[in-house]
């Protein structure tokens, strides 16, 4: 489905009925990666899956991007479908989108999963790399960033032994616009330390990580999980970055069983 969202085309998926949860995507991927969630939440729930700006079959604008417009987007689309409140889950930059959203639409969440993501803001080396990878995006083209970006969102494991899911997570990198890619790492760059909004979060909120995650470790997770008021942890075994793909079972039961805990 396609919507008009702040000036832009704005792609998105809208299936089942019930509770609406929004599921937003992880860099640089784009809404297919939630499939399998998609496929097994929508029995129960309306399940939303947008592509952001940038990404997938949303526009993708020269410039610029921000956290704060990612999460406007997001706000816009459920203004656009008439719902009033819904359960966000973010992995990753999803994640760290939904820190923006819940700063400026908390009355919108009724509840949060952050998944392998993080609170803390990128070091100075941490930015330097993503401006070293926008880069790289411009003068070699998204082939390349496929090659940086796999080894860090799969486990060695699936890395070695995953072959379609590999092929999957590599084309929808290939698949996404220069644009996008630069303009999300900006973003990315720029987002401002969420650590102290944490204790200030009031919403139920479950916490993944994905035992083998490199960017974003149980570390990360851990933390988020002490300081949000009531938040559980859940550590999927045998999963890297992209845990909702990687152990698509345990990453889903852990979203439904949170998902029943609301009802
Ligand atoms: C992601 O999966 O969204 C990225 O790894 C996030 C990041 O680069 O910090």
């Amino acid at each position: 489905m396609i919507a008009k969202i702040n000036g832009l085309n704005f792609a998105y998926t809208d299936q089942g009925q019930g509770m609406p949860v929004v599921l937003l995507h992880a860099f640089p991927q784009n809404r297919t990666m939630w499939e399998p969630q998609v496929r097994a939440l929508s029995k129960t729930h309306r399940i939303i899956a947008p592509d952001f700006r940038g990404f997938g079959e949303s526009d993708a604008p020269l410039w610029r991007y921000t956290l704060d417009q990612f999460a406007d987007d997001v706000a816009g689309l459920l203004d656009h479908l008439a719902i009033k409140q819904a359960v966000l889950v973010g992995l990753s930059m999803g994640g760290y989108t939904l820190f923006a959203f819940y700063r400026k639409h908390a009355g919108r969440v009724k509840g949060l999963v952050l998944a392998d993501t993080r609170a803390q803001a990128d070091t100075e080396e941490g930015r330097a790399g993503r401006f070293a990878m926008a880069q790289t995006a411009y003068t070699k083209g998204a082939g390349a960033i496929a090659e940086i970006m796999v080894p860090k969102l799969l486990s060695p494991v699936a890395l070695q032994s995953k072959s379609k899911l590999v092929g999957q997570v590599r084309a929808a990198i290939e698949q996404t616009q220069i644009s996008g890619i630069a303009g999300a790492l900006m973003a990315m760059a720029e987002r401002p330390d969420s650590v102290p909004l944490l204790s200030r979060i009031a919403c139920p909120t479950l916490v993944i990580t994905g035992e083998l995650d490199g960017p974003t470790p149980p570390a990360d997770g851990q933390l988020m999980a002490e300081r949000i008021s009531g938040a559980c942890l859940e550590i999927i075994p045998q999963a890297g970055h992209l845990s909702n793909l990687e152990q698509p079972e345990a990453f889903t039961g852990a979203v439904e069983s949170f998902l029943n805990s609301l009802a």
